[in-house]
């Protein structure tokens, strides 16, 4: 039996599904039930009727799928898999940030550990952000920790007062403006579509700014053919799926998150073989985090 073979069977066995983010490997995305953003992940991870997750994406990921779903087991591809942006903001900031604006409401970028969303008032991902900054009852807002999506989702909600965190993405922080019009240039006629983790100066130049499925969807429905992608490749396998006859091309080799491609199919048949390394998380700490977890679910309907 060969490892694909093997994964369909264990699945089967353990009660399993496979969920992956989309900037995993292809063949990992390809063996996965389930591949989305992250926004679609949480969501879907509370719908699900199997008993084991097998989660092929960081740590936050995983996190809050186990925090949205406490009776089920999640097991982590890749245990070591994490988003370097989780960490990068610190409790004693949020609070100091509290005491000094009470009226401010702390959004926090789903990219972030438990224990930063145990102390924030709401989450938010990239697709969903804007939003529900505008939903929210607040006018101050305390948008943590990535700079240029609070940079960016302050220009869609420009009625809101912001303080942003320096948060950052080195992945498409190394995404460079220069790189984009030399892209631009050898393509005339593509479309920039960009994750809005990049830079503003990347920004300001695209076509359209979206979460990773919604890059997918608009590249999918666009009557254009030819696209430049300023987010991770892992995206490059689900946009070949939908659209064979389009091209896509990157902007450097830069476009890459370590942390996702840790990530390989002998890792995801160990997981299933072993059902570890388990998510696992103290039941104070869920209950607190799955509160601004909840309330974006909530918010974003
Ligand atoms: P999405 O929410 O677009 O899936 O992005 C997650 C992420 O990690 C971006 O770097
Ligand atoms: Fe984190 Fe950036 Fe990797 Fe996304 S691409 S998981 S934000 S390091």
């Amino acid at each position: 039996m060969n490892q694909i073979e093997e994964i369909r069977k264990l699945k089967k066995e353990k009660n399993a599904v496979i969920l992956a983010h989309y900037y995993v490997d292809g063949e990992v995305q390809a063996i996965a039930d389930y591949v989305g953003d992250s926004y679609y992940l949480s969501k879907l991870a509370t719908t699900l009727k199997e008993q084991v997750i097998i989660f092929c994406g960081v740590s936050f990921m995983g996190e809050s799928a186990k925090i949205l779903n406490p009776e089920k087991i999640v097991v982590m591809a890749d245990e070591h898999a994490d988003c370097p942006m989780a960490h990068m903001v610190d409790i004693e900031t949020i609070e100091k940030i509290r005491e000094e604006n009470p009226d401010a409401c702390v959004v926090c970028y789903v990219n972030s550990s438990a224990e930063i969303k145990a102390h924030s008032d709401v989450c938010v991902t990239s697709s969903n952000a804007v939003r529900i900054v505008k939903a929210l009852p607040a006018r101050k807002i305390f948008f943590i920790p990535d700079n240029n999506l609070g940079r960016y989702v302050s220009t869609q909600v420009p009625e809101k007062d912001f303080i942003f965190h320096d948060g950052f993405c080195h992945v498409h922080k190394s995404i460079e403006k220069a790189n984009v019009l030399a892209a631009k240039e050898a393509h005339p006629d593509a479309l920039i579509l960009t994750h809005p983790e990049c830079t503003e100066d990347v920004l300001e130049i695209s076509d359209f700014i979206g979460s990773t499925s919604e890059i997918i969807d608009y590249a999918t429905k666009s009557s254009q053919n030819t696209f430049i992608i300023c987010t991770e490749m892992g995206i490059f396998y689900e946009l070949g799926q939908k659209n064979p006859d389009k091209k896509f091309y990157s902007v450097g080799h830069r476009q890459f998150c370590p942390n996702m491609k840790r990530i390989t199919l002998n890792k995801v048949l160990s997981a299933l073989q072993t059902l570890t390394p388990e998510m696992t998380l103290s039941e104070e700490l869920a209950a607190k985090a799955s509160l601004p977890l909840n309330r974006m679910l909530e918010l974003a309907k």
